[in-house]
């Protein structure tokens, strides 16, 4: 029997749409290897909203019509200036959240808001936005316990790149002793444009902004909020911890120089931007810091936007997963691998 689900899809940037054309493109194959029907109910933005019927949102055709310059709240007859997300969260029952506004650390809104609304409502939730997920992880993850309600956020953990999936589900059994991930593909993508054909850094990043990986406030890749960011969650999750991020020690790659660049070649090492994680006796170690690593270390061979992570287990050894690489693209099938195992998986 195919399972039909109404989304409500906050935030329409480059994620939001290309998950917009992801579902739309998708939903043959998803009816038939999954039997799921996902109906776009609702698209939010800044100027308000499109809602459709049951039916759901002709969702291509509007995708087009906002890259064209369009607002989605005055998109055809579905446009409603000024409807924010709280309105159709309230008696959204069942409905899922998919969350892809812009990271704020500050105060994590309006995310945070959407977040709580959804989870007094009802409403699962997939996630792309990391900012409560950041700012606010113990709360959001214990309320929606207790409310029945499933959140799952690989989109804010690195996209494509499978991390919770591997820690979570792959080594269930095993006990995760160590975690070194390379999380953010804008800085991997300079750093391996510096270190390979001595691009200049500035240069090297228009190049990430225009390829639409860096953030829309590109200062979180480049000093390393980016990658502290997904650690942290990655850490809570699997850790059952409850860090504050600004307490972890963060550096990023503004400070990396072409002298550092040219001596870590010569040593035959490869600097990269790399988020860690150990449990210690004295409890968590967390921190994010350009580290040359020597040519067989297991995520020395991960260049441009492509990413990767490495966890240290007491059973099942070292293991490493590269890959999935930063876009748009990446960050929706992502989202989209979620929805395909909450609905189908109950996770
Ligand atoms: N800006 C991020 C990156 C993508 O470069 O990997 C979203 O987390």
């Amino acid at each position: 029997m195919t399972t039909v689900k109404q989304i409500i899809l906050c935030g329409f940037g480059n994620v939001g749409q290309a998950f917009a054309r992801l579902i739309a493109g998708k939903q043959d194959d998803l009816a038939a290897r999954y039997a799921l029907d996902l109906r776009l109910k609702a698209v939010v933005d800044i100027g308000g909203a499109a809602v459709a019927d049951e039916a759901g949102l002709p969702a291509g055709r509007m995708t087009d019509f906002v890259e064209a310059g369009g607002a989605v709240e005055t998109f055809e007859t579905y446009g409603r200036p000024g409807l924010k997300a709280l309105d159709l969260l309230a008696g959204a029952d069942g409905a899922i959240l998919v969350e892809t506004t812009p990271t704020n650390l500050k105060d994590a809104e309006p995310a945070r808001t959407h977040f709580l609304a959804a989870i007094e409502n009802g409403v699962d939730i997939i996630a792309a936005n990391k900012g409560p997920l950041v700012r606010d992880y113990r709360r959001i993850l214990d309320r929606a316990r207790e409310k029945g309600v499933r959140i799952r956020f690989s989109a804010a953990t690195a996209a494509a790149l499978p991390t919770l999936d591997v820690g979570q589900l792959c080594t269930a059994g095993a006990r995760i002793e160590a975690i070194e991930g390379i999380l953010n593909g804008t800085t991997n993508y300079i750093l391996t444009r510096m270190a390979q054909e001595r691009v200049h850094y500035g240069d090297a990043l228009r190049d990430a902004q225009a390829l639409g990986i860096a953030e829309t406030d590109p200062t979180l890749d480049v000093e390393g909020l980016d990658t502290r960011n997904k650690i942290v969650v990655i850490a809570n999750t699997l850790f059952e911890l409850a860090l504050d991020p600004d307490e972890v020690e963060t550096v990023g790659i503004t400070g990396v120089t072409p002298a550092d660049m040219a001596a870590a070649r010569e040593a035959g090492q490869v600097i990269k931007l790399i988020g860690s994680a150990r449990m210690t006796a004295n409890g968590p170690v967390v921190k994010v810091a350009p580290e040359a690593l020597p040519a067989d270390h297991p995520l020395a061979g991960v260049h441009l936007s492509e990413k990767g992570i490495s966890y240290a287990t007491d059973t099942m050894g070292r293991i490493t997963v590269t890959g999935g690489h930063s876009s748009p693209t990446g960050a929706a099938a992502a989202m989209l691998k979620d929805i395909i195992h909450m609905v189908k998986l109950g996770i």
